[in-house]
């Protein structure tokens, strides 16, 4: 992968968890009464500690190409981190995926305990609308209102929680190849579609553009999952910062499983051409985005 490419996602990165420490004070914000530190350190612990940041670099870019500056977009890219970091608390629960280790520290009921944990993922829930509907994200309330809705539908029951569920229900019922692809494209591709579709909503583009933007965010959503499948079982816990080789472990349902590694390779580099296609009309302004795709596909974690 191209040094520069690692290079802006890192300096992205950065300026992320800058903004993402700013917004987890301690101090109660206009509206709040107090925020009991146990349950921000939590939520600090959860959100603050590592992270490719991936979904927030796909809202900054994808805003890029309809001209919008990072200063302008970091807002709703924030609220996705918050989100996505929500999801990721929740999902290592003992009564969901029961993980002990987390982006290389231990998981938040870990580090704290369970009650706190399931708490602080409602507040980074929470805290995701705050943020994205805060007159900071946006000038113009309908733009705010309209990322507001396709988060909530995006993450909730027809979106990531209903993935969640189907992954939950997979562990006893094996899908089909078309099942899991559904669960797949809940569970992880759905914030991803959003995070690329929410670059396109900021820079107010065309209803073409738009639909691009969300096919792109729908193929690249998908390999997503299938590459950290795919790290699952070729990965070591010390590159990956959690766990690997649990998803055979806890009977999950994934296409490794199905189809096997080399195979899912072969879906992987199709899915690059595929979400090239979806961005040729914009031409060299899409590179990034081009890149982040083949990052996608060839992480190492
Ligand atoms: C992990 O997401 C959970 C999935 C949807 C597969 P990431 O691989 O983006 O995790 P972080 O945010 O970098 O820790
Ligand atoms: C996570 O899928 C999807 C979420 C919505 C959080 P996994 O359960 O495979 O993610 P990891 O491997 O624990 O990060
Ligand atoms: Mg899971
Ligand atoms: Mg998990
Ligand atoms: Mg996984």
């Amino acid at each position: 992968m191209a040094y520069s490419f690692q290079k802006t996602l890192k300096t992205t990165a950065e300026a992320v968890n800058q903004r993402l420490d700013q917004i987890m004070s301690t101090e109660a914000g206009e509206g709040e009464v107090v925020r009991p530190a146990k349950l921000v350190a939590a939520m600090r612990h959860g959100l603050l500690n590592g992270g490719k940041r991936l979904r927030p670099f796909l809202v900054i870019q994808s805003a890029a190409l309809f001209g919008i500056d990072q200063s302008r977009s970091l807002q709703a890219a924030c609220a996705l981190e918050c989100l996505h970091s929500y999801s990721l608390v929740h999902d290592d629960l003992p009564q969901m995926d029961d993980d002990d280790l987390r982006r290389g520290q231990p998981t938040v009921h870990r580090a704290f305990d369970e009650a706190t944990a399931i708490l602080a993922g409602d507040a980074l829930l929470t805290l995701a609308f705050d943020l994205i509907t805060d007159p900071k994200c946006h000038d113009d309330s309908g733009v705010r209102c309209e990322l507001a809705s396709l988060l909530a539908r995006a993450s909730g029951m027809g979106g990531m929680i209903g993935g969640q569920m189907l992954d939950l229900a997979a562990e006893t019922q094996t899908p089909d190849e078309a099942g899991i692809r559904m669960m797949q494209q809940m569970k992880t591709g759905a914030l991803i579609r959003f995070a690329c579709t929410a670059g396109a909503v900021l820079g107010q583009a065309s209803d073409s553009e738009r639909a691009r933007l969300a096919h792109f965010g729908e193929t690249i959503g998908l390999a997503f999952q299938l590459a950290d499948d795919l790290l699952d079982v070729t990965s070591n816990a010390e590159t990956m910062g959690k766990a690997v080789g649990k998803d055979a472990g806890r009977g999950k349902a994934t296409l490794i499983g199905l189809l096997g590694v080399n195979e899912v390779r072969r879906l992987l580099s199709e899915a690059v051409t595929e979400a090239s296609d979806c961005l040729s009309e914009f031409g060299a302004k899409a590179d990034i985005l081009q890149q982040t795709a083949q990052f996608i596909v060839e992480r190492r974690s």
